[in-house]
This record gives structure tokens, C-alpha cells and sequence, in this order.
């Protein structure tokens, strides 16, 4: 597989084009971004630390039977994705209250949630990532009626799968970010799963361990995820 130009270059990572019409290479990079962008750092060994962190968890999804992107790991900080048309919507799953949820509508930070809420954004920076609902997303076109049912229930079946996972390495899966593309004309899982894309406490101590260290500027953000990924048993 050879590695061809550099087709998008977004906050943290880069695609890549190769010589299959098929495929991308996906680069992580160490550069981390908060706030839409507004916020910018490079973090030493994050760009190895993401890439193996997704490589775990996309393999225990694609076992689980998520449809993923994911192909495999070519280097510490790149890995060989399936080609997706890329739909331009976030969808989020909420077990605990955290973020924006506890702005727009009052609930206090750390509330469980039952059952977990899911809720999507539209992908655009310029716009902050707005809240949308299914039909904006259908009468704007950025995705259909069938394509958002099916994101919805992967997403849920992606809770069903990683709320455990997380349970069993002492933490708390707060809450999500997924995004889904298609490949000839399917849809499967895109982009990434890491401490960037999710909340994560320490189930004792609810002590943050995932990108809100970085936008709180709590300190020993990699340290963190490094912790994370070895109670799950990653190898870095
Ligand atoms: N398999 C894929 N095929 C095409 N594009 C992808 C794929 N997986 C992720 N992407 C897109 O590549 C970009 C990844 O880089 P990232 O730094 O996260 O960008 P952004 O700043 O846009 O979030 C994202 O825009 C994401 O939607
Ligand atoms: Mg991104």
C-alpha cells in the first residue's frame, strides 16, 4: 500500500489517499484542539497514544458486530481506514450529565442519565457545531431517514458494548461522539474513538480522564489516556 497525498488535514488528524481507490491512510497527529479550534496545542505522543487507543476499540466493535472503518495499524501513528463518504452529523450518547447538555438544559454535572440520551450535531466549526434533529438533517440533506435510524442504532449498540468495557477498567463511560460515513453505499463507523471523542471518569473518584483535562487545563493530559488505555489493557 503506498501512501499518496495528503487529501484534508482537520484538527488531529490527516487523510492520506494510497494507491486503492478503496482506502485512506489516517494519521494522527499530536496536535489537540478544544472550543471549535479556538483552543491549540501539540501534546507529545498523543498522535501514537489516539491511534492505538482507536485501533483497540474499533477491533472490540468490529467483534461486537459495528460495522468500522478500521482496517489495521501501519505505523505508531497512522492505520489504514476504508475510504467513507463522510455524513457531516455527530451522533452523541449521554450516560452521565457533562458539557453542553448540563448548559442548555440545567441538569446537574455527573447526573446519571436513564435511559441514555442521544442527540446529534451538525459538523461544522464555523457554526460551533450546532444541535439539529432528524429532520434538518433530512431536509437539509445531510443524511436520510433510514441512514439515521441505522446511526442511532449503532450508537446505542457502540454504549451497549463500550459502557461495560469501561465499567470493568474502573470508569465511567459519561458520554460519546461517533461519526459515520458510507462505503459504497453502506454505513459503517468512521473517524475515531479516544479520550478526544468522550468523557471518562474513575468510577471512584470520578477524577476526568479524558479531553475535558485539556480544556479545564487540569494538567497530565496523555498521562491520563496512557491510564486509560492500560486499564483496558492497550499496549502502547
Ligand atoms: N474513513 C474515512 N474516510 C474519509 N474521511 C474520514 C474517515 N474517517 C474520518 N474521516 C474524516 O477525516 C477527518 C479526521 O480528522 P480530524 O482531525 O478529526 O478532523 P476535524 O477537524 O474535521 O474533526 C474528519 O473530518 C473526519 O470526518
Ligand atoms: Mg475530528
Amino acid at each position: 500500500m503506498q501512501k499518496l497525498e495528503e487529501l484534508y488535514k482537520g484538527k488531529a488528524k490527516s487523510v492520506y489517499a494510497t494507491d486503492d481507490a478503496d482506502h485512506f491512510i489516517m494519521h494522527f497527529r499530536n496536535d489537540t484542539s478544544a472550543f471549535d479550534g479556538k483552543k491549540l496545542a501539540q501534546l507529545d505522543r498523543k498522535g501514537m497514544v489516539n491511534n492505538k487507543f482507536n485501533a483497540f476499540i474499533m477491533a472490540k466493535l468490529q467483534e461486537a458486530g459495528v460495522p468500522t472503518h478500521f482496517e489495521k495499524l501501519l505505523s505508531d501513528t497512522e492505520c489504514l481506514v476504508k475510504k467513507l463518504k463522510m455524513i457531516p452529523v455527530e451522533c452523541v450518547i449521554r450516560n452521565y450529565a457533562a458539557g453542553s447538555l448540563c448548559r442548555r438544559l440545567g441538569i446537574q454535572e455527573g447526573r446519571h442519565i436513564s435511559p441514555p440520551t442521544f442527540e446529534l450535531f451538525l459538523k461544522d466549526d464555523s457554526l460551533g457545531d450546532p444541535m439539529i434533529n432528524d429532520s434538518h438533517a433530512e431536509t437539509f440533506g445531510w443524511a436520510t431517514k433510514a441512514q439515521l435510524q441505522q446511526m442511532r442504532e449503532l450508537t446505542y449498540k457502540v454504549n451497549e458494548v463500550l459502557q461495560p468495557l469501561f465499567e470493568q477498567g474502573g470508569m465511567l463511560l459519561v458520554d460519546f461522539k461517533l461519526e459515520f460515513g458510507l462505503f459504497h453505499d453502506q454505513l459503517i463507523l468512521g473517524d475515531e474513538f479516544s479520550p478526544d471523542g468522550c468523557r471518562l471518569w474513575d468510577a471512584e473518584t470520578r477524577e476526568k480522564m479524558d479531553k475535558d483535562r485539556f480544556r479545564q487545563d487540569l494538567g497530565n493530559v496523555i498521562e491520563f489516556y496512557e491510564e486509560v488505555g492500560k486499564r483496558l489493557g492497550v499496549v502502547f
